[in-house]
């Protein structure tokens, strides 16, 4: 039957007729997981801890108690979450948003993703995309007959995006700019500078702007989160996409949103109830409570903040791998290849210390010999260090066979 298929969909593999190496396909993690393998390849910060505050337990449990969420709420999402996140927005992002005119709740952001380029991108339509990054932002765009043109970020540069390499990627039929901002899998802030020159670039040639801002929430070293869509030029051409998932631990509620300007969201609200149905009634509660309380954030913030330290430390000292300090989030990226391959390193990691990481290979063609370790995983601290050193030890074993370490 596949030959019936477009050739968008048709490559796409879940693991039913050939074994797929991507943690989160098919069963994936499920089965090693069984198996009492630690998993710290879902971007999912605490898993498999569960993390949701106490604050936000009691409001769902009494809406549940109400028997409200057992109906739809309007397919953009409830007024009460919207006006919720247009005061985060005021807030934390500088962006002026009508709840009823700029927000869409959808049910996670990977959908809100897939459904913000959706409006916009045509058969051979070619859509920048820094390389690496999240791989989703590269298979959307195939599944929409567009085409992803990496724009590879450096080591050297800080992976900050560098303006020239996106001049240089431009062709007449380049429609848009995606990018993951903090980015996954590096952890990189884009600076305000950067941000400036992609929103000239942006508005020169009349083009969209995508920004996935997932990562957001935890942003280190007083590093400054700018959010493109504040730039000049940028409000009536870009679609920013939250979640709840990253920053405040919870991804099993599946809450994301859109925001954009009302020429461009008039569409979105017009699609939304077949295309996205509507989120969890549920959930929406249970986001806006977990918004409201200011407290999870900043509580989080410093767990993070001393777990990255504590990755990097344990990673970066291994002879052989390089690691930048991330500057968000709960990612490392490391470049392994004085070690082997990423399905070498990764699978010889797998074995040795019994933890799950990500091959670099699916961020992009950036990502060879890259490993992605979600060091965010884990309630209790000691167990996330302990995982870090057994993967560090894992990774001295490969750097003593490459002779990188003495014996
Ligand atoms: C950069 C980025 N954006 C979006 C998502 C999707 O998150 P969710 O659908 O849980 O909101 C992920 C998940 O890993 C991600 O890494």
């Amino acid at each position: 039957m596949r030959r019936l298929m477009t050739p968008r969909f048709s490559p796409l593999e879940g693991g039913l007729f050939s074994s797929v190496s991507k943690a989160d396909v098919g069963e994936g993690a499920g089965e090693l997981i069984k198996a009492g393998v630690d998993v710290m390849a879902w971007a999912d910060p605490f898993f498999p801890d569960p993390s949701i505050p106490a604050s936000v337990q009691t409001v769902m449990a009494e809406a549940v108690a109400s028997g409200l969420p057992s109906h739809y709420t309007m397919p953009i999402g409830s007024a009460d979450l919207r006006g919720v996140i247009a005061g985060k927005l005021g807030t934390r992002n500088g962006i002026t948003a009508d709840p009823s005119r700029n927000i869409l709740v959808t049910p996670g952001s990977d959908s809100g993703l897939l459904y913000a380029m959706m409006p916009f991108l045509e058969q051979g339509d070619e859509v920048l995309v820094p390389d690496p990054s999240y791989p989703s932002n590269f298979a959307n765009c195939r599944l929409l007959g567009a085409v992803p043109v990496s724009v590879p970020l450096r080591a050297e540069d800080g992976y900050q995006l560098d303006p020239a390499a996106l001049e240089a990627a431009l062709t007449p039929r380049t429609k848009m700019v995606l990018i993951s901002h903090p980015n996954n899998p590096t952890g990189t802030v884009f600076r305000r500078d950067t941000l400036e020159a992609l929103a000239r670039f942006v508005v020169a040639h009349d083009l969209i702007l995508v920004c996935d801002q997932a990562f957001e929430d935890h942003v280190f070293d007083n590093i400054e989160m700018v959010s493109p869509a504040t730039l000049p030029g940028m409000w009536e051409r870009t679609v920013t996409v939250f979640s709840v998932s990253k920053g405040l631990g919870l991804s099993g509620f599946r809450v994301g949103y859109l925001v954009a300007d009302d020429r461009i969201m008039d569409v979105l609200y017009g699609g939304a109830v077949n295309v996205l149905g509507a989120t969890s009634t549920l959930s929406q509660i249970g986001a806006a409570a977990a918004l409201k309380d200011e407290t999870i954030l900043p509580a989080y913030f410093d767990i993070l903040d001393r777990r990255r330290r504590l990755a990097h430390a344990a990673f970066s000292a291994v002879p052989g791998v390089r690691m930048q300090m991330p500057e968000s989030g709960i990612l490392s990226w490391l470049d392994i290849r004085a070690l082997g391959t990423a399905t070498e390193v990764s699978a010889h990691i797998l074995r040795t210390a019994r933890v799950l990481v990500n091959e670099g290979e699916p961020y992009g063609a950036e990502g060879a010999g890259h490993l992605r370790i979600v060091h965010g995983c884990f309630m209790d601290e000691t167990r996330a260090v302990d995982a870090y050193s057994r993967i560090a030890g894992a990774l001295q074993l490969l750097s003593r066979d490459s002779q990188l370490l003495p014996a």
